[in-house]
């Protein structure tokens, strides 16, 4: 944290990118959205006239029974479509039936090999029976259940027969801890897991079921039931009188499960995002609103088509697996595919070999997963026919320019427009994205805010800055997927998301941004990872784009270090490229690239070249650990959603 006795308001951001990449004029011909003018419009009622425009919206979805407000906002609590009742699955599946029972809703691939398609006639046959099990297990409506599995359909039958029945789902990423688990259950007060014996993972089984029954040693007993898919067929110890089987429960139930209806306003599920500093938050999502931001961003970001074969690389356990590989897309009658494993198994060209043999027209995926390509070669894309691809999108992290230009032209084959989209757990959906028909792209920036969305950079004081000013992002109204709560901790969300500009009714992101010229919004990272070097707020994420942008580059982190004279002084840990050879010269290079990039104040005190970032399990850099190995200081604090701890003990020893 800078000291903010000597910190100056805005943080500096210099970072200069002049690449424009306009809609190319075929994709905007077929879109459907695909003249600025009718964006802009759109976008005027949106935030002038909310209520009118998600009115019109929210009609394309199934309500049974209609709602009389659209919103009711008792600042800093949003109650969206008050009055109506619908239920989220029957959107994403019986609406669906009688056009599409026989398209494909989820074509999936299991790390081995093996594969599945479910119609969607078949996933609501599935979705009903396990409904049913759920049902018959005693969870009823608001009850919780923690969902704990591979990338695999069941994972989106869970979750959709959790919303049926209106119980309301947790799921926990497979690559969570059994510590985890328990915090998680003891959180939410979960009555029931839903978990497989294990899951495929770089050849290896994910022992699932041994990490439930870890968790679940010394409970004290709130869980009644745990179903176990077979997945692995490992020998996994079954508990008797608690745990079944997937199989056998769905083999003798019901295909046929009514869809109760439920207020627009009840739970559907509760997700845990780590805050910087103490234990995780359960993030509370409701169904209308939910529902309807998800759909509609889908719609008009993706521009999705009834042929499309949308790829979303996300796992379940994230957000992005929620809104964006199960709810949107399903809702929109999509055909989703999904994938279990890892990107470089068997080989680093498997995600390139999906695209080609399963005709993959869209891929969303992660900034750090185009970095890893990068670093892995060329040659994995280039042996593969990627024609299918009609656009791509990014999310998680702020793409540096140069990783965004690879993923154009190595994987869009330069045709491809790319969707930079910001949000958060707590949006619920995208928030600042283009829109691929309308919206020139460039490098870097995830452009404009969606429809609904009023966003603003402000200073401390919560005053809206000038263009090419630094600040802090804030969104100024409420919108549908809006978080509601943190589970159990309303003093929390009111202190951690409207305390800093409450009064105003201003959300607080925790990031820090600029708005160009053009009105396009460039995230310069977290907040807490401002750096003061000199008085200068600098965003960790500029100087990184800077060394990515140097050829040798693969990946860097930057943090600050305490520094006498400056404040802060720059640290930057850098990953190189396949037949790089990390040196004193490099070092200086790198050094001097990002003077000339960005300006002699955001140059590098230090470059530490290493094999690998810490990062967590959703490929975010954890630049806390950094600071402190930076720091000399002993790494303290939550590493449990760290990736490998390995790499912690590999740069601390790398020090000198
Ligand atoms: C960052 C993921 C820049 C940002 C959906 C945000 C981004 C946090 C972008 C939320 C993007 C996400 N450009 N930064 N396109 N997308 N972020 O909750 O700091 O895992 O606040 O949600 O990721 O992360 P979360």
């Amino acid at each position: 944290m800078s000291n903010p006795a000597t910190a100056p308001q805005n943080i500096e951001s210099s970072l200069v990118e002049n690449r424009v990449f306009p809609p190319p004029a075929d994709f905007a011909a077929k879109a459907r959205l695909g003249h600025p003018a009718d964006f802009d419009a759109l976008y005027k009622l949106s935030v002038e006239h909310p209520d009118v425009f998600w009115a019109k919206e929210a009609a394309e979805l199934q309500w049974t029974a209609p709602w009389s407000t659209v919103l009711e906002w008792n600042a800093p609590f949003a109650k969206w479509f008050v009055g109506g009742q619908l239920n989220v699955a029957a959107n994403c599946l019986d609406r669906h039936l009688d056009a599409r029972r026989d398209k494909p809703a989820i074509i999936w691939e299991g790390e081995p090999g093996d594969g599945r398609t479910l119609t969607y006639g078949e996933l609501h046959a599935e979705v009903c029976r396990f409904a049913n099990v759920l049902k018959s297990k005693g969870i009823a409506p608001g009850d919780r259940v923690i969902l704990y599995l591979p990338l695999v359909p069941e994972a989106a039958v869970a979750m959709l027969a959790c919303a049926r029945i209106g119980a309301v789902h947790s799921v926990i990423f497979g690559g969570f801890s059994a510590d985890s688990i328990k915090d998680r259950l003891a959180d939410s007060g979960a009555k029931f897991i839903v978990t497989a014996d294990g899951g495929w993972r770089r050849g290896k089984v994910v022992p699932l079921k041994a990490n439930v029954d870890a968790a679940l040693k010394d409970s004290n007993g709130a869980v009644t039931g745990v179903i176990v898919l077979q997945r692995t067929k490992n020998e996994v110890p079954m508990t008797a009188g608690r745990d079944t089987w997937w199989h056998d429960e769905t083999a003798a139930a019901s295909p046929d499960a009514p869809a109760e209806s439920f207020d627009s306003e009840h739970p559907l599920f509760i997700l845990y995002t780590s805050g910087s500093t103490g234990k995780p938050k359960g993030i509370l999502h409701t169904s209308g609103g939910y529902l309807l931001g998800t759909y509609c961003s889908t719609k008009y970001v993706f521009d999705l088509r009834d042929d499309d074969i949308y790829w979303c690389t996300a796992d379940v356990g994230w957000i992005t697996g929620h809104s964006y590989v199960v709810y949107g897309p399903l809702a929109n009658g999509a055909t989703v595919f999904m994938y279990e494993g890892a990107p470089d198994t068997p080989a680093p060209d498997r995600w390139w070999d999906l695209i080609e043999r399963h005709r993959i027209t869209i891929c969303y995926t992660a900034p750090t997963a185009i970095r890893a390509f990068i670093k892995w070669g060329d040659q994995h894309p280039a042996g593969h026919d990627l024609s299918s691809l009609r656009l791509l999108g990014t999310v998680g992290e702020p793409i540096n320019p140069e990783a965004w230009m690879w993923f154009h032209e190595k994987i869009g084959g330069g045709r491809c427009p790319i969707v930079d989209t910001w949000w958060q757990t707590e949006t619920g959906g995208h928030m600042i994205t283009p829109l691929p028909g309308v919206t020139p792209t460039k490098p870097g920036t995830a452009t404009r805010p969606f429809f609904g969305v009023d966003a603003a950079i402000v200073d401390d004081a919560g005053a809206e800055v000038g263009p090419n000013v630094g600040g802090k992002l804030v969104i100024r109204k409420p919108w549908p997927s809006m978080l509601r709560s943190i589970w159990g901790d309303e003093d929390r969300y009111v202190k951690t998301y409207w305390s800093e500009f409450g009064e105003k009714g201003y959300y607080f992101t925790g990031d820090g941004a600029r708005r160009d010229a053009d009105g396009y919004f460039w995230i310069v990272g977290r907040i807490d990872d401002v750096l003061n070097v000199a008085g200068h707020r600098l965003g960790t994420s500029e100087i990184e784009s800077a060394l990515v942008a140097h050829p040798a580059v693969a990946e860097a982190a930057v943090v600050g270090k305490p520094d006498e004279i400056k404040g802060q002084g720059v640290v930057a840990f850098v990953t190189v490229k396949g037949g790089q050879t990390p040196s004193k010269e490099l070092a200086d290079a790198l050094k001097k690239h990002v003077g000339a990039s960005i300006g002699a104040i955001a140059r590098p005190d230090e470059i530490r070249f290493t094999d690998a970032l810490p990062k967590t399990r959703s490929g975010k850099i954890m630049r806390r650990l950094l600071k402190e190995v930076a720091s000399g200081q002993a790494v303290t604090g939550d590493t449990t959603t760290l990736e490998d701890l390995g790499i912690l003990a590999k740069l601390q020893a790398s020090e000198d």
